[in-house]
């Protein structure tokens, strides 16, 4: 099987399934709640998208996932993915930064943390075990391609209930790295 991947713009082809996830869907990852309430009674604001094509052969289960996060921020914090962890704890995965500027967080969720800068070329391992979310602090579109085994699972509640130790703020014009305590 093989895709075709516009770099300029994260379009997949041929893509069977594209999940949209709005300001509704991660609402509870930002800080803060005032400002997301604010900006939800206007418009539910698409943040980013993800195009996805599963390889399935007999034998073997790989997954691609190309993530599209338009910039912005909500509440001075950066247009991030909603983050998680694999639920399998054997399970790692490639993220390759295609466009954009911005950073990757990996984070165990229990005391170890990395931000790792990113730029369009950037290629990071992600270890099993350790949760992932992808920061837009660029003014254009962030492009990165994910690839996964199928079985790996995806655990959102856990990086609801713990957090990152770090968020991702624009503090005169620059990204700024917050501690969370
Ligand atoms: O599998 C991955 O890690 C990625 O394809 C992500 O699912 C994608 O970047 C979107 O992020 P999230 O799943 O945290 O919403
Ligand atoms: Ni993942």
């Amino acid at each position: 099987m093989t895709l075709t991947l516009d770099p300029e713009n994260g379009i997949l082809d041929p893509c069977p399934q594209i999940t949209p996830r709005y300001l509704s869907d991660l609402k509870m990852m930002f800080k803060d709640q005032q400002v997301v309430d604010e900006i939800l009674k206007e418009e539910n604001r698409l943040i980013y998208e993800i195009r996805y094509y599963p390889f399935r052969t007999s034998k073997s289960d790989m997954a691609l996932a190309v993530t599209r996060i338009f910039p912005g921020s909500i509440g001075g914090e950066y247009h991030m993915t909603k983050g998680h962890k694999h639920e399998r704890d054997d399970q790692p995965e490639v993220y390759y930064c295609v466009k954009g500027e911005g950073f990757l967080l990996l984070d165990t969720l229990e005391g170890e943390f990395q931000a790792i800068p990113w730029r369009a070329g950037t290629i990071t391992h992600i270890p099993p075990m350790w949760a992932h979310r992808v920061i837009n602090t660029g003014t254009d579109l962030l492009v990165f391609i994910g690839v996964f085994h199928l079985s790996a699972g995806h655990d959102y509640e856990i990086v609801a209930q713990k957090g990152f130790s770090y968020r991702v703020y624009a503090v005169d014009g620059k990204p700024a790295l917050i501690r969370q305590t």
